[in-house]
């Protein structure tokens, strides 16, 4: 079988995006555009990638780093160039190379696969890969000869009106015999509008000495679309926003409204659960079956277990069980494991707490850096006295405990198993198991005083 290379383009600053970010580690459904294309080719058997990397090497590299080797384009003087520097590790190869820019995040392995296998099947020296579209503007368009055949591509500032008006535009993704891409590249010339050597040009100088072009026309132009600006970053989110909750679908999850659902790639979501509108899912997160996210709810790194139902809260790199109650309106910040069958109710914030199988924070309380046990029940409005201005202490309410509603409890502190803590206690000391504390002024009532006030102040 003929061996495959790949070389993917990613040295370019992206000057169009008007961002701090390097081009290509915008993000597309929460990751890079660099490691979308990366994570797709590396489905496809390859002997070797290449990843051409130049502003922002340090963070390209950082991201893709396990993915591909690495060659600087010390300046970015186009395509062809970009190409070129691969050349000590890849020119005495004999197989197919492909090429992929770093700003086409949407293609799929399949078409990768598709364009490898047509290009070898053809006997081609270069395979590009074409798509026809309305709105070919900003695009090097592909010039055919009258029996249809790909003589070159020309970029869309060098096209006359004419070739303008070509509708079939080159996606940047080729496939070339890898010796003769790189003996063709030797002769590319920075005779342009744009003064660059560009990639494209190899198609015209193969063909001029008689090598065999191939086409492949994919019936797919949204999923070639090159990012260049914001506004095709966009319209490229919206693109894999669809694939990502379609597959989703498909899998036998219940997003209820696909157009206002927000899912990066990555997560995992089983069958029958249920998504509700204005849903954020990021980064590694795992939503299990039957639980229930939304409406308006944004989970980031998450497992969410088993039948648990999120409303209109927010939770962050925390570990959550089965048939958990959340929200509405409820933040379970960092390094959180709440246990099965809890609940965490309105307006509650949890941070750093482990909170055991069934105990229940229900009501507007703050719970941070606590070690509470199970079937713990802590009353409204409780609140962990985390931090003395310098340092966070460790909370421990053991199981069993009931916290009264309004309570202050000073950390370091421990709240001893099956004890009860009084309403509106300020807990400084230790409470031990089983017993009752009480932490407050003691209540006298002056009988008959209400109407002696009244008559004072008439
Ligand atoms: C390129 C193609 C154009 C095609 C379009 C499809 C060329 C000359 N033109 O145009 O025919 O229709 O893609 O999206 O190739 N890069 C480098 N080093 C450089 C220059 C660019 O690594 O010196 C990288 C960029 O980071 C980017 C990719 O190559 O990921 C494409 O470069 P870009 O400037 O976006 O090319 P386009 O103008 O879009
Ligand atoms: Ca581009």
């Amino acid at each position: 079988m003929t061996k495959r290379y790949a070389v993917v383009l990613a040295a370019g600053q992206g000057k169009r995006m008007k961002s701090k970010l390097y081009k290509v580690l915008h993000p597309v459904a929460g990751k890079p555009m660099v490691e979308h294309v990366l994570n797709q080719l590396n489905e496809v058997e390859l002997e070797k990638t290449v990843t051409v990397v130049g502003f922002g090497a340090e963070k390209v590299t950082e991201h893709v780093g396990n993915d591909s080797e690495f060659v600087l384009q010390e300046e970015q003087l186009g395509t062809g160039h970009a190409v070129m520097q691969a050349e000590d590790l890849l020119k005495d190869k004999e197989g197919t190379t492909i090429v992929v820019a770093g700003d086409t995040p949407l293609i799929t392995t399949e078409t990768y696969r598709e364009l490898f296998a047509r290009h070898e099947e053809a006997g081609a020296s270069a395979t590009l890969l074409t798509a026809k579209t309305d709105s070919p503007d900003g695009y090097g368009r592909v010039i055919r000869n009258e029996q249809g055949e790909v003589e070159r591509v020309v970029e869309h500032k060098d096209a006359n009106e004419g070739e303008r008006l070509v509708t079939e535009i080159n996606t940047a993704t080729y496939c070339f015999d890898n010796k003769k891409l790189f003996e063709a590249l030797q002769n590319v010339s920075n005779q342009n509008a744009q003064g660059e050597y560009y990639l494209p040009d190899v198609i015209g100088i193969l063909r001029k000495q008689g090598e065999k072009i191939a086409a492949y026309v994919t019936p797919d132009f949204d999923e070639t679309m090159g990012i260049n600006d914001r506004v095709a970053l966009a319209e490229a989110n919206k693109v894999m926003k669809k694939r990502i909750n379609e597959q989703h679908l498909r899998n036998g999850a219940a997003i209820l409204d696909p157009d206002h659902t927000y899912i990066d790639a990555g997560v995992v979501i089983e069958p029958d659960a249920v998504i509700h509108p204005g849903t954020v899912l990021k980064g590694d997160t795992v939503i299990k079956a039957d639980a229930e996210i939304g409406p308006n709810s944004e989970i980031t790194n998450c497992h969410i277990g088993e039948g648990t139902v999120v409303k209109q809260s927010v939770a962050a790199d925390s570990h959550i069980g089965d048939r958990v109650k959340i929200g509405p309106f409820a933040h379970i910040r960092p390094a959180s494991n709440i246990g099965s069958d809890a609940k965490i109710g309105n307006f509650v914030e949890i941070k750093k707490t482990d909170l055991g199988d069934s105990s229940k924070v229900s009501h507007l309380s703050y719970i941070g850096d606590a070690q509470v046990g199970s079937n713990v029940n802590v009353g409204c409005g409780t609140i962990t006295v985390n931090y003395d201005g310098k340092n966070k202490h460790l909370t421990t309410i053991e199981d069993d405990a009931f916290i009264g509603c309004n309570s202050n409890l000073i950390a370091p502190v421990t709240i001893g198993k099956g004890s009860y803590v009084a309403a509106g206690s300020t807990i400084n000391k230790d409470v031990p198991e089983d017993a009752l504390s009480i932490a407050r002024a003691r209540q006298s009532n002056k009988e008959g005083y209400a109407s002696k006030l009244k008559d004072r102040n008439n």
